[in-house]
């Protein structure tokens, strides 16, 4: 068996809301040699209740982990050069666990779960001197979108899991702590970990001292020391205890929308990015500053590469639904059969006719934080067909990406001259389009959609003890290819952009 040209290789364990996958990258020259992918569905239960079994997770990572290996055996290339491993995960998603069993508590509350609005109005009304208790300490408003209210939930309504906690037994988690405690053993002898972008989404963290805060932990009552220990983002948190990889250090983890900011190289101040995944979710590095948005923006934990290395925070713009809105036209409407098949409709017709469609399935998140919006369509005449309403569907995506910018372009003061864009959808050349149209900016595309892959094998490669990867931001340039120009009057995307904003409005308010 060989290394692959030479270089020490480092997998990459992507965990995402739709699926695993598990990349292997030659460190000296950023390519992938091989991956494994596992689609995943999530479970829903009731209306708003969005749920998946953690062990469905686990299973699919060992899963993605063992074909890899082999695929990379068929290549003849030797998987004792993969020298770490790196963590790129859907963030807030919450997991309760045993400790002496190995068992989940409860399905993982997944973060697009709404299920928890009444306990979010009951906590705002209890919030200690001003309303800017929970914000100035995590960044982020009081919503279901986050960690917080998640575990309370399960504390106050699953008898095992408050039954464990009172006896010990219990730890938390988001998706990353429960797999890198599993895959480090476990049961016997997991670390029970998290870095601190993954703490930043718990609504617990102080995203100044970087540690758990003790009066949000009262607040949200909480007990402490069901808490995973919060480590940088990149150093050897502990080493695979079985299967084809054991002994191979897990050494970087991000939660993915940090994990693509740095596989973008944004490590200047003022460099953003965004993802079209399940959501849409646009990053802006503000260096070692927070920065409080008064435009609805989150204030976030970007990136620490290392134990003794600074820590980077960035102002983010999340939408809840980017992606999830074509599923939803192929799974819950059966108008197309593939994602795929929406770009064909979009393309036919070039147009939305009119048609506008606001996917506010869990609410309204950046930049208006509303939770009483649901989605809707509107703009429809008898001449509407399935291939409008699939272009409405795909500039919805590319509208709420605008709200985001023109907020963080108010919030930063500089207006960004372009958006560097990554993520599934990005293969879609209509989308991509249409997003430089409604933006009025060029359109960067990575050439490899799965930046947050390329992110955590930097930061995992890059570790103390492992050193194979520099991070180097001058590789950008292999990694930007496409560039997308906008082709329509500035006239045009505003008229366009005032009808959507018309829409919004009229989203609001449908739930009391
Ligand atoms: O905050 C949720 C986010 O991390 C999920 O990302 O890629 O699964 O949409 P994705």
């Amino acid at each position: 068996p060989k290394t692959a040209a030479g270089g020490p290789l480092v997998g990459a364990l992507v965990q995402g809301t739709d699926y695993s996958n598990f990349m292997v990258f030659n460190s000296k020259t950023s390519e992938v040699l091989s991956h494994h992918r596992v689609e995943l569905t999530q479970e829903v239960p009731k209306e708003g209740w969005i749920e998946q079994d953690p062990k469905q997770i686990l299973q699919s990572v060992n899963e993605c982990i063992e074909k890899t290996c082999e695929k990379l055996q068929e290549l003849n290339i030797d998987i004792s050069n993969i020298k770490a491993i790196g963590v790129s995960n859907q963030r807030e998603t919450t997991v309760v666990w045993d400790k002496l069993t190995g068992e989940p508590l409860y399905n993982a509350v997944m973060w697009l779960d709404v299920r928890t609005q009444s306990t979010v109005e009951t906590l705002s009304k209890k919030i200690p001197g001003n309303n800017n208790f929970v914000k100035s300490k995590t960044g982020l408003p009081l919503s279901t979108y986050f960690s917080a209210v998640k575990l309370r939930w399960i504390l106050d309504n699953v008898r095992k899991a408050q039954k464990a906690v009172e006896e010990g037994r219990a730890l938390f988690g988001t998706v990353d702590s429960w797999l890198i405690w599993s895959l480090t053993g476990g049961v016997d002898g997991g670390i029970h970990c998290t870095d601190v972008t993954n703490a930043s989404r718990t609504m617990l963290f102080n995203i100044h001292s970087l540690e758990w805060d003790k009066e949000l932990c009262d607040f949200f009552e909480i007990p402490m020391d069901i808490l995973p220990n919060i480590w940088s983002s990149s150093e050897i948190y502990g080493r695979v205890k079985t299967g084809t990889l054991e002994g191979v250090p897990i050494s970087g983890c991000l939660g993915d929308q940090s994990a693509a900011l740095v596989g973008q190289m944004c490590f200047q101040e003022g460099q953003a990015k965004n993802t079209y995944g399940t959501g849409c979710f646009l990053l802006c590095n503000t260096g070692h500053k927070c920065v409080f948005s008064e435009c609805g923006l989150l204030t976030t934990v970007a990136y620490k590469l290392g134990k003794n290395k600074p820590v980077f925070y960035a102002l983010e713009g999340s939408v809840a639904i980017g992606g999830a809105v074509i599923h939803w036209l192929r799974d819950n409407l059966g108008i197309i059969k593939t994602s795929e098949e929406s770009e064909k409709l979009a393309k036919e017709v070039g147009t939305s006719y009119g048609c506008y469609f606001i996917p506010a399935f869990s609410g309204l998140y950046a930049p208006y934080w509303e939770p009483t919006a649901r989605g809707i369509i509107c703009g429809l005449t008898q001449f509407t067909n399935k291939s409008h309403i699939a272009f409405a569907a795909l500039e919805a995506i590319c509208f709420q990406t605008r709200e985001i910018l023109d907020a963080m372009n108010r919030d930063c003061g500089i207006p960004l001259s372009h958006l560097q864009v990554d993520g599934e959808m990005t293969n879609n050349k209509v989308l991509m389009q249409l997003q430089a149209d409604i933006l009025h900016i060029p359109v960067i595309k990575a050439s490899m959609p799965e930046t947050m892959a390329l992110g955590a094998a930097m930061a995992a490669g890059a570790a103390e003890g492992v050193n194979v990867w520099s991070l180097k931001p001058e590789d950008l340039s292999t990694i930007m290819m496409e560039r997308f120009e906008p082709q329509i009057k500035a006239t045009e995307s505003e008229i366009r952009y005032s009808t959507w904003k018309k829409a919004v409005m009229k989203s609001m308010g449908w739930v009391t």
